[in-house]
């Protein structure tokens, strides 16, 4: 029987599957088919420091119009905080005490200071580790690429100084020197990374030709983006490497594996197939490894990873000459 247990951000896991952060983890009735369907762990839906903030202000606007002074709106923009704060906790720990499952808390911070005080009371509530979804889009025309790189670096280090629990990094592929960013990131104390976020892409509507929100699933090509990176840094850096975006199969779980990840989030999938994605995934992991006598992940983790490649960039260039040179169809 092959074995799947994966130690990741030092959790001993059984498998390296998780469901990732999203309406799917929002609640305790739906985290227990998880449990059910095999999966490992589960990261919860993020807490949104600009969601509260905007709860608050259409609070303010609907209920207490033209009423308010400075201590009322400090007293409201307080108790909003502490009912999400103690909703999520609550989940937490729901979550711990009912099933087997660890736990993640997932914060999506814009600020620093204030916020990341709260990762302690998701700790106090029993979350075995944490994710920071950091994802900062990098669209004003007046801030440098270094500029928005400290933010990240500042959000984690300010993190770091409240929690003891593991704390993982979620970030998104945009930045300009990524290798050196994640190597610089995984220095910071932080006991992994989740590559990547998948943003909501902006669509056009021929008809209306106004913005509309682009498809919110993922489809299963797009798991190339991670894999390369995951490939190229996962032999670089000494912080465990969560995939995530078009993991649909066993099949790109294998190569996020073999590339070095050690775990896989799952979200689109269970999306438009349910929780017995994640059982069939585990199954056919299971009847690859044995194909290939595998009998732990540990022994094809990583065997797949551009550790031994001096200029990786140079080896994908050759590879993209030696395709197309090849190729009389394609000019
Ligand atoms: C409906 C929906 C809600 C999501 N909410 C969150 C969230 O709260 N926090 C977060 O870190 N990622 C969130 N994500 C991103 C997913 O965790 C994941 O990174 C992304 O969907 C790519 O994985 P997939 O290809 O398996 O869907 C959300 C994704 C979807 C589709």
């Amino acid at each position: 029987m092959a074995n799947l247990e994966t130690k990741y951000l030092g959790l001993n896991l059984k498998n390296p599957f998780i469901v990732g952060s999203s309406g799917l983890t929002s609640t305790h009735i739906q985290i227990k088919r998880y449990e059910v369907a095999g999966a490992s762990a589960v990261v919860i839906k993020s807490i949104f420091e600009e969601e509260i903030h905007n709860e608050f202000e259409h609070f303010m606007t609907n209920e207490y119009q033209g009423h308010h002074n400075n201590e009322f709106y400090d007293y409201f923009d307080y108790k909003i905080k502490e009912q999400s704060l103690e909703k999520y906790s609550k989940l937490i720990y729901q979550v711990k005490n009912e099933t087997d499952l660890k736990v993640i808390a997932s914060i999506n911070a814009i600020s620093t200071a204030e916020w990341a005080s709260y990762a302690k009371k998701f700790e106090e509530a029993g979350a075995d580790a944490l994710e920071i979804n950091a994802f900062l889009l990098p669209t004003r025309i007046d801030e440098t690429s270094q500029e928005i790189e400290n933010k990240y670096f500042e959000l984690v280090n300010h993190v770091l100084n409240y929690v003891e629990i593991p704390v993982s990094l979620k970030i998104g592929s945009y930045f300009s020197g990524l290798a050196n960013t994640i190597h610089k990131l995984s220095q910071t104390g932080i006991k992994g990374l989740t590559l990547f976020n998948r943003t909501f892409h902006p669509d056009i509507d021929i008809d209306s030709m106004k913005l509309a929100p682009a498809m919110v699933f993922s489809s299963d090509h797009e798991y190339l983006l991670p894999l390369r990176w995951i490939a190229l840094m996962s032999g670089r850096i000494n912080i465990d490497i969560s995939a995530s975006t078009g993991i649909h199969s066993s099949t790109e779980a294998i190569k996020m594996l073999l590339a070095g990840a050690k775990t896989c989030q799952i979200v689109s999938a269970i999306y438009k197939h349910g929780p017995n994605v994640i059982t069939k995934m585990i199954e056919d992991t299971e009847r690859w490894m044995e194909s290939k006598n595998f009998a732990s992940v540990d022994d094809f983790r990583g065997l797949a990873n551009n550790s031994k490649v001096h200029d990786p960039a140079f080896l994908e260039r050759i590879q993209f000459m030696k395709y197309f040179g090849d190729r009389e169809d394609i000019v």
